[in-house]
């Protein structure tokens, strides 16, 4: 096991529209690098429709509000889900959640830094949209993954977060998984299709670090609320995200 890294590298996985995957990506991707001797931090920072716990089926006794709002310790709020994958679960059904004032932000900054320093790798589950909490994710990592599926929808929402992101928060790199993928012309066409938009228009280059199938053993596991790579690792998703795990060195 690799104990000996100093710095976690900070991964955000975001959209701008929701449904695409990102929960699922971002649980099964966190098991993946578990399995490939990583310790791994996961926090759920969907802070207003929290779910990483529900997929796990996690039993949650504090969680982020508890921790800002009320004082919680965040180590004790932490659940060891699997041996070196830690979940810091978030909140539901609070709309405050999802705009954080300045005095919550710092707090966030701290407690993440100091319970980030026993992982190799912190990943960070965001929600849709472009609410204030999700910009501040998007800010706080050394890397975005942005989840996207084949529908227009989806990248034109990726699109308006990557330019909101580059245009007023000073970020430039980007990185794409493609979700919900029927086939390989399919996902040339959106992958291609987003780079040269971002490329034509805010004069970014995009990485895409890899794709995922649609496949029904996702939703067959979130009904069971197992991850997918554990209940079928031979599916195609599976391999696909293992395969995705193996890549990591490559973001940008
Ligand atoms: N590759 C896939 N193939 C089939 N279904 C998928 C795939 N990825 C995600 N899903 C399904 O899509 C739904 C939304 O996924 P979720 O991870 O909750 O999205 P988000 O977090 O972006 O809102 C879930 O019911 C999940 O089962
Ligand atoms: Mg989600």
């Amino acid at each position: 096991m690799a104990q000996s890294k100093l710095t976690p590298q900070t991964l955000c996985v975001t959209s701008g529209k929701g449904g695409v995957g990102k929960t699922s990506f971002t649980v099964n991707f966190a098991i993946a690098l578990v399995r490939n001797d990583k310790r791994v931090l996961v926090v759920d920072g969907d802070m207003g429709l929290a779910n990483v716990d529900v997929m796990l089926r996690l039993s949650v006794k504090n969680n982020i509000r508890d921790i800002l709002e009320s004082g919680a310790d965040p180590r004790q709020a932490m659940i060891f889900a699997r041996p070196n994958l830690a979940v810091l679960p978030g909140s539901s059904g609070v709309p405050e959640m999802v705009s954080l004032g300045a005095r919550q932000q710092n707090r966030l900054t701290d407690f993440l830094k100091t319970i980030s320093s026993d992982f190799d790798y912190v990943i960070i589950d965001t929600a849709a949209g472009i609410g204030s909490s999700v910009l501040w994710y998007n800010r706080f990592c050394d890397h975005n993954i942005f989840i996207l599926s084949p529908d227009p929808t989806s990248m034109t929402d990726a699109y308006a977060l990557i330019k909101l992101l580059s245009r007023d928060h000073g970020i430039n790199q980007f990185n794409l998984v493609l979700n919900f993928v029927r086939g390989v012309r399919e996902a040339n066409h959106t992958v291609d299709t987003i780079k040269r938009v971002t490329h034509r228009f805010l004069n970014l280059e995009l990485f895409h670090l890899g794709s995922i199938p649609e496949d029904r053993s996702v939703c067959r596991a979130v009904l069971d609320q197992v991850p997918f790579v554990e209940q079928t690792p031979g599916s195609k998703a599976a391999r696909a995200v293992y395969d995705l795990a193996q890549r990591i060195h490559l973001l940008i």
